[in-house]
């Protein structure tokens, strides 16, 4: 079987869809954009009422900044529908890519609704950050799972390098090096074959060490603002670093990722890194105050408007309560190498095992894992960062480990 895609279907356009539709349509695939239809419309009513949903993801994709498109120009090869009244369209579609909620039971429902109507050469594919591919794929035959996978890919899709590709046990090998070749070729991504355990490698990783920063910023009364300045650029890390890289990644997914994996991994010792009680208080009061970041108004961060547009206040609308709070002084950069290191270092040691390069300063030495953008070029993985204190001096020191390794 030769594969090529030239018109494929997203079916969610939510953060991800979106900014997969856009990554797509740049490249010179048409993409057929699909949602729910909006609530209190019936099959029949004009189209544009029909697909508000989409239609308004599709608007607040063009605002985003940076920018999800290539060009404005691509927006001529995306079309929009419903999973109602337009699912008959992936007939004709070389791939469906399904970037729905994070939530088995509805892939599920929709995946036999997509099976339903591909054509009999469709690759069908999940952007799910962490779920099972078995389980997504568990109520198909061969004939569907030789053409099914995951293809995770990471947010901003544009931007970050990094795809991982899970085949499932059944997926035709062909269609894995198609997949292989066409993310890095065609895509520019750094593309990793993971095994299909839980959360693959990068969230896997991520979750960890995001809901390590939350506990530990909830127990010793750092700020959101500290825990951000202390693990953004100042380790190499994007100026996401932590909580605003929740709001970008939307704080429901977040805790989806974070809960889901919990009971997938039994017998990970640092497991109970999840299930921290003031964590939990914390994620139900903002799920149930929508605060999810910035797709609504706001989450660790406050949203406001300007020009029209969404930005990131830059000002935190959580503060902690702890009696631990360090003395702000201490919170200085050149004066608080030891608490910002604890701070790495608590996250380095509920995730993977860490790198421990050769103390040859004799002070600190302290290395993470991390996805470097700019390191993640040549090796899309895994990355160790030294941080070594010297005379109230920060050195930091990259060291590439081996490319395309699998986390667990
Ligand atoms: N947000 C991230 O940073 C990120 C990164 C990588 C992977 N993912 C994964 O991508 C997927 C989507 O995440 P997201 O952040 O885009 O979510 P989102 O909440 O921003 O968007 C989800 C979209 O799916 C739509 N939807 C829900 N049920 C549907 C159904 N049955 N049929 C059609 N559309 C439906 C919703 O209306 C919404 O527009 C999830 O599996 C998530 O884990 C998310």
């Amino acid at each position: 079987m030769t594969y090529a895609i030239h018109k494929a279907a997203v079916i969610g356009s939510g953060t991800m869809g979106g900014g997969i539709a856009a990554l797509l349509a740049g490249i010179g695939v048409e993409v057929l954009l699909l949602d729910i239809p909006a609530k209190d419309t019936q099959p029949g009513d004009p189209a544009d009422k029909r697909n508000a949903i989409v239609i308004n993801n599709l608007k607040t994709l063009q605002k985003m900044r940076p920018s999800q498109l290539f060009s404005e120009h691509d927006m001529a090869l995306i079309s929009v529908g419903n999973t109602d009244d337009d699912l008959h369209k992936l007939a004709d579609r070389d791939w469906v890519i399904e970037v729905v909620v994070e939530n088995l039971a509805i892939k599920q429902s929709l995946m036999a609704r997509v099976a339903a109507a591909i054509g009999p050469h469709t690759i069908v594919t999940t952007n799910t950050s962490g779920l099972p591919i078995h389980d997504i794929a568990s109520q198909f035959g061969e004939d569907f799972t030789r053409r099914f996978m995951g293809t995770h890919f990471f947010n901003p899709p544009r931007y970050l390098h990094l795809l991982e590709v899970i085949p499932h046990s059944n997926t035709d090998p062909e269609l894995i090096a198609f997949m292989q070749d066409f993310g890095s070729r065609k895509l520019g991504k750094g593309v990793v074959i993971c095994k299909d355990t839980p959360n693959f490698i990068g969230n896997r990783f991520m979750s960890m060490t995001g809901m390590q920063a939350m506990n530990y910023a909830l127990d010793h009364g750092f700020t959101v603002e500290e825990v951000d300045a202390i693990t953004g650029p100042l380790i190499g890390r994007p100026k996401t670093a932590t909580f605003n890289l929740n709001d970008l990644v939307g704080f429901d997914i977040a805790v989806h990722v974070a809960r889901n994996l919990y009971p997938a991994i039994p017998d990970d010792p640092a497991r109970d890194v999840l299930a921290h009680a003031g964590s939990a208080e914390l994620s139900e009061y903002m799920l149930a105050n929508k605060m999810l970041g910035r797709k609504t108004d706001g989450g660790f961060y406050k949203m406001i408007k300007a020009d029209g547009k969404k930005k990131n206040s830059g000002r935190s609308i959580w503060r902690p309560a702890s009696t631990n709070r360090p003395k702000r002084s201490n919170l200085r950069v050149s004066a608080s190498i030891r608490k910002s290191s604890r701070l790495v270092n608590a996250s380095v040691c509920c995730s993977m095992k860490p790198i421990v390069l050769p103390n040859t300063s004799g002070i600190i030495t302290l290395s993470i894992w991390h996805t470097h953008p700019t390191a993640c070029r040549k090796s899309p993985i895994a990355f160790s960062t030294s941080i070594m204190p010297r005379n109230g001096a920060l050195i930091m020191k990259w060291v590439p480990l081996k490319s395309g390794t699998q986390s667990a």
